[in-house]
């Protein structure tokens, strides 16, 4: 058996371990499995492929394993580094930006394979093609990345024409790949990059500051087929399954989340929308009424039910900690307690349930908006803890709000609500809201944090 059909052999058993990694991930319960089975074939990957390369090097072994040593170094110590500095609420522009490494990684693949390998056809496709993905991806990512860490405005950039600017982009790309298969030269391939890093730069642009993030799933989507185009042209079968994988749950992440945010795919894709945020929607006015601390610790000491619906507040005030004491706490009195999810509660899919565990919340208190949208008449007292577009009637009740028709968690059914944050101001999409000014909700101004461990601590007093 030859090292080259050893490493095949590897690279199946490490595609199999990351669809059973997929598989793992979908459920609290098996994702730690999950995550570890998908460590052990990116090992397994990284070994064989370092193998095909000393196979493949003849004799210039010395030199090929100094070469993969010093990049693994540096990709190691940064990444590394990065995993141990990043905040979790920075984690989507992280991600974005790792995106944008995968499309540049693409396109140089790519013009690589041209000049190097031979011209048939299937392989000039492959390039074209390679390269134009990638070139998306990497000016998409970058777009994307600068909107997400507020280094350029998250108003979506709207040309005029823009749609036929996308649509001639494309259009000029079939053209130059027809000019590229019929007479092989590098000069169509560079027009069309060019164009392709335009059309990237263009989309994301047009993406206003709500949508962002389908675009970072989507984008996610791009970067799996912008892995897989490199993977036909280095004829690495790896390559191409696992950015199938991540190419097809990227675009099912897309689609879940623009359920859940109730918005056309297409709609998002084609821009345009989110930006018109202060000026949408209804003029709220009214006058909201403040609890503190300690009249909340009276209030829950009387509750049979209570309901905490989390949002990005809490992941910046990292109050997930204290409130899971809280919920401990309450517990031992003999409070039903438990968590209403909302899909795109936080800065990244799923941020929220990752926040809770932890802080070592039971998974099975932790709930879905499906699952917890009915319970709210039951239920005494709802703690919204730095959540706001995710708990807006405005979304069900006015048709001319920018988050209109997105499912909200419907926090306002309970006997009383209690809101958690700093100030009167708007939360992401940068609409007001009414809740505030219901008669059964109160405010509970300040830090999070500092406010929850306060009821913690008039709590304790009381006993
Ligand atoms: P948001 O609507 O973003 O509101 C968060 C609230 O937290 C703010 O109004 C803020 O009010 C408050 N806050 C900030 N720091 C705080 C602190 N230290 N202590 C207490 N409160 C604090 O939150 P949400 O309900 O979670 O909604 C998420 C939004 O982000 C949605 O519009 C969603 O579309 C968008 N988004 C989601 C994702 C994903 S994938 N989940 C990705 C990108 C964008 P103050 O300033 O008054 O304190």
């Amino acid at each position: 058996m030859t090292l080259t059909s050893i490493a095949q052999v590897a690279y199946l058993v490490a595609a199999v371990l990351f669809i059973l990694s997929l598989a793992g991930l979908s459920k609290q319960t098996t994702a730690r499995r999950g995550n570890l089975l998908g460590m052990a074939g990116m090992g397994i990957a990284i070994l064989a492929t370092i193998a095909l390369a000393l196979d493949q090097s003849e004799r210039a072994w010395g030199v090929t394993l100094l070469l993969i040593a010093c990049v693994l170094l540096i990709g190691a110590s940064v990444g590394i580094y990065r995993a141990r500095t990043v905040e979790m609420t920075q984690m989507p522009e992280l991600i974005a930006l790792l995106h944008s490494f995968v499309g540049l990684a693409a396109v140089l693949i790519g013009y690589n394979s041209y000049l190097t390998e031979g011209h048939d056809a299937m392989h000039l496709v492959e390039v074209f093609l390679g390269v134009l993905i990638g070139a998306v991806t990497f000016t998409g990512s970058i777009v994307a990345y600068l909107k997400l860490s507020a280094r350029m405005s998250s108003k979506p950039l709207t040309l005029p024409g823009r749609h036929a600017l996308n649509v001639g982009i494309l259009v000029a790309s079939a053209a130059l790949m027809v000019w590229f298969l019929a007479a092989p030269s590098v000069w169509p391939l560079i027009l069309m990059t060019v164009l392709a890093l335009a059309l990237g730069y263009h989309l994301v642009a047009a993406i206003g500051g709500g949508d962002m993030p389908v675009v970072v799933s989507m984008l996610n989507s791009y970067s799996g087929w912008a892995a897989a185009a490199a993977g036909f042209m280095l004829g690495n079968d790896l390559l191409i399954v696992t950015g199938a994988l991540v190419g097809a749950s990227g675009a099912i992440l897309s689609y879940l989340m623009c359920k859940a945010m109730n918005r056309k795919f297409l709609a998002v894709i084609l821009g345009g929308f989110g930006g018109e945020t202060s000026s949408g929607g209804a003029e709220v006015t009214g006058t909201h009424q403040e609890t503190s601390a300690s009249a909340l610790a009276d209030q829950l000491a009387t509750a049979k039910s209570v309901v905490i619906a989390p949002g990005y507040g809490m992941a910046v005030a990292k109050a997930q900690y204290p409130v899971a004491d809280l919920v401990s706490r309450l517990r031992e009195q003999g409070v039903k307690v438990r968590f209403a999810v909302h899909p795109v509660a936080g800065r990244l899919p799923g941020h929220m349930n990752v926040l809770l565990a932890e802080a070592r919340v039971p998974y099975d208190i932790v709930l879905e908006l499906d699952e917890i949208n009915d319970d709210f008449p039951d239920t005494d007292v709802v703690l919204v803890i730095g959540a706001n577009d995710t708990v807006n009637p405005a979304a069900l009740d006015d048709p001319s709000s920018p988050i209109a028709g997105m499912p909200v968690l419907e926090v306002w059914n309970a006997k009383s609500v209690v809101v958690f944050k700093r100030s009167m101001a708007t939360g992401y999409a940068g609409v007001q809201n009414p809740l505030f000014f219901k008669e059964n909700t109160e405010m509970l101004f300040g830090d999070a944090k500092d406010q929850v461990e306060a009821i913690l601590a008039a709590m304790t007093a009381r006993v």
